[in-house]
């Protein structure tokens, strides 16, 4: 069972695939992590401007996530890291390399090969598994989702200010937007939920709504 969850930065993809990954016992795949480990491994080797060593570092990376949603570059837990101010601020053009793209995306199919999966990103129910048995598509307005990520990164000690997060996910979802492979979009075939004044509990019943009925 694959259930697959697009929308923006901010949309609370994260937090509900969480809680539905343990209501129905499933690997809970955040794709933009991914993304943010080539970003680091692009930190780390001096490399952010050099899109053909960015392409062939993604080319062996070794990502793996454990089931507490911790996750591991090269074996090494870089689950707080790639959250940073530094990680955040690269990421999206990053994910916009078409090659980079191509490797994350065959490691995600991997990742869910064996398991059944709650997995949430920007091209999960158009590239990643258009085919899933629940697509979702997540929304909120961007005001709503600068004050949650504030939120979340006060509680992860992440120092941004509100006006900078804002302006961030505005360039991220321009971004993420008008990519040339992989962009988030709508379409006719994900349920859209818009939680701007939803709670996650309210937005999780309507989810498993969903997935109960079929
Ligand atoms: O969900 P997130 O903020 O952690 O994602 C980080 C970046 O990765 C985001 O700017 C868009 C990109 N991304 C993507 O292009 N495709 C995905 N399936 C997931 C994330």
């Amino acid at each position: 069972m694959v259930v697959a969850i697009d929308g923006p930065a901010g949309s609370g993809k994260g937090t509900v695939a969480s809680i539905l990954s343990k209501k129905y016992n499933l690997i809970n795949i955040d794709t933009g992590a991914t993304y943010r480990c080539v970003a680091l491994k692009a930190i780390r080797n001096n490399c952010v401007d050099d899109i053909n060593k960015i392409i062939e570092l993604s080319n062996n990376i070794d990502i793996k996530f454990d089931l507490n949603n911790n996750v591991y570059l090269d074996n090494e837990d870089v689950t707080e890291l790639i959250r940073s101010k530094e990680v955040t601020k690269i990421v999206s053009p990053i994910s916009s390399i078409v090659e980079v793209r191509k490797n994350m995306v065959d490691l995600q199919r991997k990742l869910a090969s064996n398991s059944s999966v709650v997995m949430e990103g920007r091209d999960i129910t158009t590239v990643v598994f258009p085919n899933a048995d629940y697509k979702f598509y997540l929304d909120a307005s961007i005001e709503e989702r600068a004050k949650r990520r504030f939120i979340q990164n006060q509680e992860k000690n992440i120092d941004m200010s509100y006006e900078e997060i804002l302006e961030n996910i505005k360039a991220r979802d321009y971004n993420d937007m008008h990519k040339e492979v992989g962009s988030l979009m709508r379409t006719d075939e994900q349920v859209y939920i818009d939680s701007t004044n939803m709670t996650i509990d309210e937005v999780v019943e309507e989810m498993s709504k969903v997935i109960e009925v079929k």
